[in-house]
């Protein structure tokens, strides 16, 4: 039996993101995408969301009689610089005592600086895929570093730049909604990239002592017949394009390579790919859910394991490894218990196989906005009544307290 204890100083976390929580943040493309119809499942628009930005206390506070030891959240760009190049102080101030809050209360914070969120005079002038975009990121991480830094336990600079582009540009389900523009989607990358090395370089100068990465969703594509090269070549190619920066010096090089001190992975979900020659729309390619396993109320095939295959990945590199992300949407709490247990188990012998992980950032605390399916998901530990707004952890909440109490996968 795999030894049930986690390392000494393991971070047990949950993960959010500003506009999933924070509500009314209508300076950002994703509030204005949401005003349109037939964007957002139901029709639901964040508004309020779970009004964090006015109970960040209260809902901290449950963080740590859950046993939580950090927390990793966002700050909201188009907060603190609502139009370009002016910066508003009252947000700066609010984002210091959100920060200083959860030191306060024993949860470091590992910060992201873009979470699928960005400022509507950035996305005026073409966003992320426009020239000069990651000098305006630039921008706002200084300005962010230099009032925030000495708060701040892990940055994380960008969130998913895949899965962002992907929804963006390609899918059209994230704004700008764009379908099929796989020139805009590799531009994104490119200039998502540039921005990264920028601000792990400016913020490493200005604060060498803090570990900076990004959080990369490693979504498995898995060959549909291993026994068949046409299905693993397939496979590799469409894990090639969810993997790697596009463009730029080191040309191919998977995100996780990208300059980092430690490696960020949110891991959910994986599919099959399949060669299909009928398929010249979908560059020869189906995917589809391995048949065996269960499907997540996301659509996802749920399959625990993979979680071991994907530290193995990263093992090589040597470096610190956090799941910056990882849950399930599920009405059914007990799934999601089951589900904690599961993935748990997994990460036990991806350290006994020798992968440095050093914290579980389980998304989510609260129950929130998610995204394209509003509020339609939940993967929260605890409930938001969205009349009331009222919170109540769920069983699967303290089980969390319970493990990360122990430091142990106890039953
Ligand atoms: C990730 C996002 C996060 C949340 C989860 C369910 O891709 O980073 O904001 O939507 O999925």
């Amino acid at each position: 039996m795999t030894e049930r204890r986690f390392p000494n100083g393991f971070l047990w976390a949950t993960a959010s993101a500003a506009h999933q929580v924070e509500g009314d943040n209508r300076n950002n493309d994703w509030w204005e995408f949401e005003q349109q119809p037939g964007h957002i499942r139901n029709g639901d628009v964040s508004g309020i969301a779970c009004d964090n930005y006015h109970r960040y206390r209260e809902d901290f506070q449950l963080l740590r009689e859950l046993n939580n030891n950090a927390h990793r959240l966002s700050v909201e760009w188009s907060r603190i610089e609502p139009s370009e190049g002016e910066f508003d102080s009252r947000q700066l101030r609010h984002y210091r005592d959100v920060l200083g809050e959860l030191r306060e209360q024993g949860l470091p914070p590992m910060v992201t600086l873009h979470h699928f969120t960005s400022p509507l005079w950035f996305t005026r002038r073409g966003g992320w895929a426009a020239p000069g975009s990651a000098d305006a990121f630039l921008r706002f991480v200084r300005r962010a570093g230099d009032e925030l830094g000495d708060l701040v336990s892990w940055w994380c600079t960008i969130n998913e730049p895949c899965i962002y582009a992907y929804h963006g540009w390609l899918k059209g389900e994230f704004p700008p909604g764009r379908k099929g523009d796989l020139p805009g989607m590799y531009r994104v990358l490119a200039n998502m990239r540039q921005a990264h090395e920028r601000a792990y370089r400016l913020l490493k100068q200005r604060w060498p002592d803090i570990p900076v990465g990004l959080a990369h969703n490693k979504y498995l594509m898995l060959p549909a017949d291993p026994r068949k090269r046409r299905h693993r070549l397939a496979a590799a190619a469409a894990q090639g394009v969810m993997d790697r920066w596009p463009i730029g010096p080191g040309r191919l090089q998977r995100l996780y390579d990208a300059s980092c001190d430690y490696i960020g992975i949110n891991h959910y979900s994986g599919e099959l790919v399949a060669f299909d020659p009928r398929r010249p729309n979908e560059q020869f390619m189906r995917h589809f859910n391995p048949p065996h396993l269960t499907v997540s109320e996301f659509g996802y095939a749920v399959n625990p394991p993979w979680m071991r295959e994907v530290l193995n990945e990263v093992r090589a590199r040597g470096k610190p490894v956090y799941i910056t992300e990882n849950g399930i949407a599920a009405s059914d709490d007990a799934t999601r218990s089951q589900y904690l247990r599961d993935i748990l188990e997994q990460v036990l012998l991806g350290i006994a196989d020798g992968v440095d992980v050093r914290g579980y950032f389980h998304w989510t605390d609260t129950d929130n906005f998610e995204w394209g399916k509003g509020y339609s998901l939940k993967f929260g530990l605890i409930e938001v009544d969205r009349k009331t707004l009222e919170r109540t952890v769920k069983p699967s909440g303290r089980q969390f307290a319970r493990i990360a109490q122990a430091n142990t996968l106890v039953d």
